[in-house]
């Protein structure tokens, strides 16, 4: 007799190979529409799943963990930032979490970078121009479009995990100083490497730099960790990127200074209350605002998808998964 298949619920449309790799390892329930999933079908799959794969679009909270079926005993998170999952609840319920750290490092850093150049040399407006005049523009001229140089600027990088060093060490090609904040100093020699000077305190080092990138994660400790106080230590020419979580920032702080000239300008690919955009952002032309993209390659997410994989089968071998999330090291 053959052991049954464990029933792996996934909320979202994956990559045709995952699921079709998926669908011969697992009895695969999968999203052919991707449609987001309501709160009545979550709360129907983790009645019925013995693994649940998720992703950042749903909510997977105290209230809808305390719904769980007998069989539930892995989820395993589609993405690095758990943030929509109460990891400490699953635990306390015998629930191990699972993610996909790494394989989104190098994409995530990519965009970033992109964002870094985008926002002072106002790419996004220029190509904006052309479309908007349908390709009718004056000409050439000594003071049209101009930006900020990039070359000589101090980057100030909040988080400096693997996708914060990824973003140093493109950033120094383009010759920007990095400065970084994180809870404690990278590793010497990664220091040594980036020329990189950490700062214990956030708000001394927010004055200092030009261009402010987010690379933490969002946990109760960032909530909010750029509120008002901290925008206005920034100086007025300074600009923000974000391609970590909406939350770290108090969007509507961040929007008050754009609006108010405090700031030059902000990359964001993350927001607050997704997939809500504030109107407000995009009627600013210094705001370059992008869906939620930075890891979208078709490389990262079969990757991520190949993680997921990984974890599910190691877990219902009876192994440690590898990527298993720890909440006291969130
Ligand atoms: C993913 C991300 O697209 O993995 C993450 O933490 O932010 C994204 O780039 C998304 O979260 C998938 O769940």
């Amino acid at each position: 007799m053959t052991a049954r298949k464990p029933l792996v619920i996934v909320t979202r449309k994956l990559p045709e190979t995952i699921e079709a790799r998926m669908s011969e390892l697992f009895d695969a329930r999968l999203n052919a529409d991707d449609h987001p999933m309501t709160a009545a079908e979550l709360v129907a799959a983790i009645k019925e799943a013995d693994v649940l794969v998720p992703t950042v679009t749903d909510r997977i909270d105290a209230k809808l963990l305390a719904q769980v079926g007998p069989n539930l005993r892995l989820i395993a998170q589609f993405g690095t930032g758990v943030d929509n999952i109460d990891v400490e609840t699953a635990r306390r319920r015998g629930i191990t979490v699972t993610n996909t750290p790494g394989v989104l490092t190098e994409d995530t850093a990519d965009m970033t970078m992109a964002l870094i150049l985008a926002v002072p040399r106002r790419v996004a407006e220029g190509a904006r121009y052309l479309r908007d005049h349908d390709g009718n523009w004056p000409g050439w001229s000594p003071t049209w479009m101009l930006g900020r140089r990039i070359t000589g600027k101090r980057l100030g990088i909040i988080g400096m995990g693997r996708i914060g060093q990824a973003v140093a060490k493109r950033a120094r090609a383009f010759g920007l100083e990095i400065h970084y904040h994180n809870r404690k100093p990278a590793n010497a020699v990664i220091e040594k490497e980036l020329d990189a000077t950490y700062w214990e305190s956030l708000d001394e080092m927010l004055p200092k730099v030009d261009i402010v990138s987010v690379n933490c994660p969002h946990t109760p400790a960032t909530f909010h960790l750029l509120n008002t106080a901290r925008l206005k230590l920034l100086r007025p020419d300074a600009y923000i990127v974000n391609t970590a979580r909406g939350e770290v920032i108090d969007e509507n702080a961040l929007i008050r200074a754009l609006e108010a000239g405090e700031l030059a300008g902000a990359g964001l690919d993350v927001y607050e209350n997704e997939p809500i955009v504030n109107p407000r952002l995009l009627k600013l032309a210094n705001v370059v605002s992008l869906p939620h993209m930075s890891s979208a390659t078709i490389e990262g997410r079969i990757e991520m998808g190949g993680k997921v994989i990984v974890n599910i089968k190691t877990f219902m071998d009876g192994h440690r998964p590898p990527d298993r999330v720890i909440p006291a090291i969130m």
